[in-house]
């Protein structure tokens, strides 16, 4: 049976851990090419439920890095000459610690993984992405809806990157190349874990207390919102959407919410 996943071109970045693997996992059952990104690429197995005509192409970059980006770029220019379909936006740190508090350099780092990179892939994709008239699905955040205490440093770099991805939206749109942005709430991955403290040390820290949601219910969403023509700010529940529209109907009641649900996370 003929399935959107068949033959398609997908980039995925942040494929290692979490959702992108989890996306990685689910689009391994089709017979597409994968190119699965990260830092640890040549830590990711091959799925189990693999199809056999699955093509996994397992690329190491830094997205911190300029020259591995172009690294990167190399390699991926070098396998798609006949376009790019899906690009999945994915991989990206978090960073905890109040605005006064939080090292110039911890934004910087954020920056470098969450917009710069980012935005350098895209760029340089870009070619490709016109070529199959294809989309870029950024894995975003509640938290990029609103300041959120305690995240100054992720809430921007995700706020920032939703400005060039709706700006790049209206430009290309009579080239073909989409854009989607999902706000995700607390995923159950090694986020945490691997996100910043306000000297840039790693965070370690455990998983949020709240219902969480898993990253394969994530990645399936990420999935139906690629063939969506009509996506473009998607909220995954309710906290997106009251972040969404609490921010121009009542954003002072929305700061009191998110002061008393935050509390500890920035005292
Ligand atoms: N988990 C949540 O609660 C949640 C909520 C909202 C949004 N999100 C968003 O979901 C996305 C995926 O995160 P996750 O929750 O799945 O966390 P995760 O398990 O920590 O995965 C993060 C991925 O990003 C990659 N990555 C991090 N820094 C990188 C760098 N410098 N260069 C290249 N790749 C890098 C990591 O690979 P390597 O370490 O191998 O490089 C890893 O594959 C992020 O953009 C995050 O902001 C997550």
């Amino acid at each position: 049976m003929k399935d959107f996943w068949n033959n398609r071109v997908v980039v995925i970045t942040g494929a290692s851990s979490g959702i992108g693997l989890a996306l990685l996992e689910n689009l391994s059952r089709y017979p597409c090419e994968i190119f699965a990104l990260a830092r640890r690429a040549n830590d990711i197995e091959d799925p189990p439920s693999k199809h056999p005509a699955c093509k996994i192409i397992r690329i190491g970059v830094d997205l911190q890095d300029t020259s591995s980006v172009l690294d990167a770029l190399a390699i991926l220019h070098s396998h798609t000459s006949g376009g790019v379909d899906v690009l999945f936006n994915n991989a990206g740190i978090t960073a905890h610690g109040r605005f006064d508090e939080l090292s110039l350099e911890v934004y910087r780092k954020t920056f470098a993984t969450n917009f710069f990179g980012p935005i350098q892939l895209i760029q340089g994709l870009l070619g490709g992405l016109k070529k199959a008239k294809g989309v870029v699905v950024t894995t975003s955040t509640v938290s990029a809806l609103y300041g959120v205490p305690g995240r100054a440093a992720y809430s921007s770099s995700k706020s920032a990157l939703h400005a060039a991805m709706e700006s790049m939206r209206i430009e290309l749109k009579e080239e073909g190349v989409r854009s989607s942005l999902v706000c995700v709430p607390y995923t159950e991955t090694n986020l945490r874990k691997s996100g910043l403290d306000v000297k840039g040390n790693v965070l370690d820290e455990g998983q949020a207390k709240a219902k969480l949601k898993t990253p394969k219910e994530v990645a399936f969403l990420l999935m139906k919102v690629a063939k969506d023509k009509e996506a473009r700010l998607v909220t995954f529940d309710f906290s997106g959407s009251f972040m969404k529209w609490m921010r121009n109907l009542a954003p002072g009641i929305l700061e009191k919410i998110l002061y008393k649900k935050l509390y500890h996370d920035f005292h």
